[in-house]
């Protein structure tokens, strides 16, 4: 039974009849005082009446008795401090390390999620700005499977639009035979510039012909929509090569077109319950009084926008999918976008939990991202650049110059593992919200709060498993000295510390989780010899070793980032 539980029946024993299912036991935040502690007999005083010491004597008293409490005892105005016992703590290890999911409670079984995130513009190629909803969305999707949930992994494409008028145009016009056979998203992206160029000209006719061919593939000419369903597949094709590397998959790939044909009856149903109104030419929704101002829903020459579109989008989901939740993963520039059409999906009926996941800024080495500071630098390149940078790490730590000039495929390998790792830590151990900066001297640092500083307590504690002959957890674990005991309480935290993220919407619980506990291996590690102690002391706390191990990997996958067993 978990410590909440022991505390809850000791509320129910000293206070029969009353519903404890608030009750909680909470790590202490001064470990002076206890293990843990639990203050909610305050909560409990004041509809009863009591003096909130009181009740938390009589709960201790209850509490006292379970053989797990090696010490209770009321503090302050009525906060419970309570230390348990070590034989306690030991078997709630064993119990962790026995289960495969490491006692992270499957709390989404039989339920399911959409998940949107990522969610580039086809045709063009992914730049650093889209790490970010990538990365978070990504771990987001890990930690609610790890949780049991069933997770619908959408990626809501920007496949639709002017822009593929612009691009045919160019297509048909300005690119040689050899472009248009070889074609790739790089040629896309300066067909577009190059065409869009064109529609700028004084005369118009650039201009005019894109919107023919746009009209031409609205109206569902055949050679348009080839061309475009080519453009899309060599963007999708793309933009998996760099999925594959960043470790994220999709199980559908729906993007705006999909919703098109949806959009007018979107709109006939905000008319028909007159959410929606004529304004100046356009159809519009008045969230006034709700301080979200005004939502185009349909603009003054007939076309749809954003919002339309997902409103659209919702509506086919629910159907289809019947979630439990949906969650968007963009920037936090759209949060009013989101918020406004949050709003107006719950005017028409819509009660699936919908969830924005907004993200702050990201600059680059100190400067903001921008093709006018010229460092829109594309993502493929900074992957390349972090496997570079880590592949030097790897071999100069092999110390020869054949290890350098001529690196292995296994080292190779390992670099892209760290590098890709340290790109991704870099933004999940940050709150989503907060902005945040790109360097790569904090994202490849071997000591600090970085992927690779994480990477290498794997490597290390898989190392001295190895060298101690173990695979691993066998026995009971040893919690007799502090810093084993801290550990050792650290590690019974993690199945906590998914639920919080995945409750917040913020890898960085988990991220910051993994750093405290790897730095309280460490000390543990420095403190406490392992492999030089008796017999059964060293068995004892190889386990604590080995469920380090298996915590920090099994954490380090929820976050998409891997574990190498050597380094
Ligand atoms: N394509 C959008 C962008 O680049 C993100 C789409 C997010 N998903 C959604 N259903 N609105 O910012």
């Amino acid at each position: 039974m978990d410590l909440s539980t022991k505390v809850r029946a000791a509320f129910e024993a000293a206070f029969p009849g009353n519903d404890f299912s608030f009750v909680r036991a909470v790590p202490a935040t001064d470990r002076k005082f206890g293990d843990y502690q639990c203050n909610d007999a305050l909560k409990l005083a004041k509809p009863m009446r009591l003096n909130p010491r009181e009740v938390a004597a009589k709960v201790a008293e209850k509490l006292s008795a379970d053989e797990a409490v090696a010490k209770v005892e009321v503090a302050g105005p009525g906060f419970l401090n309570i230390t348990v016992s070590g034989a306690w703590i030991s078997s709630r290890l064993g119990l962790l390390a026995a289960d495969g999911n490491l006692s992270v409670p499957q709390i989404g079984k039989g339920k399911k999620i959409v998940i949107d995130y990522s969610s580039p513009n086809a045709a063009k190629q992914m730049h650093i700005g889209h790490i970010r909803s990538t990365v978070i969305g990504g771990a987001l999707d890990r930690i609610f499977r790890t949780l049991g949930y069933d997770v619908i992994a959408d990626n809501h494409l920007g496949d639709w639009g002017t822009q593929f008028g612009i691009l045919i145009k160019g297509y048909r016009e300005l690119l040689t035979d050899e472009e248009r056979e070889n074609l790739t998203v790089a040629t896309l992206e300066k067909c577009y510039v190059l065409s869009a160029a064109r529609a700028k000209e004084e005369d118009g006719v650039w201009r005019e012909g894109c919107k023919a061919e746009l009209v031409k593939l609205q109206q569902g000419d055949e050679g348009n929509r080839a061309l475009w369903k080519r453009f899309i597949d060599i963007s999708i094709g793309e933009f998996e090569r760099m999925y594959s590397k960043l470790g994220v998959s999709f199980d559908t790939y729906r993007g705006e077109s999909y919703y098109n044909d949806m959009m007018p009856g979107v709109v006939k149903r905000l008319q028909e319950v007159s959410l929606a109104v004529e304004s100046e030419g356009a159809l519009v929704v008045n969230l006034e009084n709700e301080n979200l101002g005004v939502a185009i829903v349909r603009k003054s020459d007939g076309g749809y926008n954003y919002t339309t579109s997902d409103l659209a989008c919702v509506e086919s989901r629910v159907k289809e999918y019947q979630p439990e939740r949906i969650i968007y993963v963009t920037d936090a520039r759209q949060q009013l976008h989101f918020k406004q059409w949050f709003s107006i999906a719950a005017k028409l009926g819509c009660t699936t939990k919908l969830v924005h996941v907004p993200f702050g800024l990201m600059s680059f080495q100190g400067k903001a991202i921008s093709t006018r500071e010229g460092n829109l630098v594309r993502l493929d390149e900074l992957l390349s650049e972090a496997v570079k940078r880590s592949l030097a790490i790897v071999t100069s730590r092999r110390g020869s110059e054949e290890a350098s000039s001529n690196p292995s495929e296994e080292d190779i390998r390992l670099a892209e593992q760290i590098g890709y790792g340290a790109v991704k830590y870099s933004d999940l151990s940050h709150d989503p919200i907060t902005d945040i900066d790109f360097s790569w001297d904090k994202a490849l640092a071997l000591d600090g709060n970085s992927g690779p500083y994480l990477q290498y307590a794997y490597a290390r504690v898989n190392s001295l498993m190895e060298k101690a002959g173990v695979s691993g957890v066998e026995g009971a674990f040893s919690v007799e000295e502090s810093s084993e005991r801290s550990l050792a309480l650290q590690l019974l935290e993690f199945p906590g510390a998914v639920v919080r993220a995945a409750e917040a919407y913020k890898p960085s619980i988990l991220a910051d989780y993994l750093f405290q506990t790897a730095q309280l291996y460490s000390s543990f590690y420095q403190n406490t010899p392992v492999l030089k102690s008796d017999e059964e002391t060293r068995r004892a706390r190889l386990n604590l070793c080995a469920l380090f191990g298996s915590v920090l990997s099994k954490g380090l996958s929820c976050l998409g980032i891997e574990t190498p067993k050597r380094i």
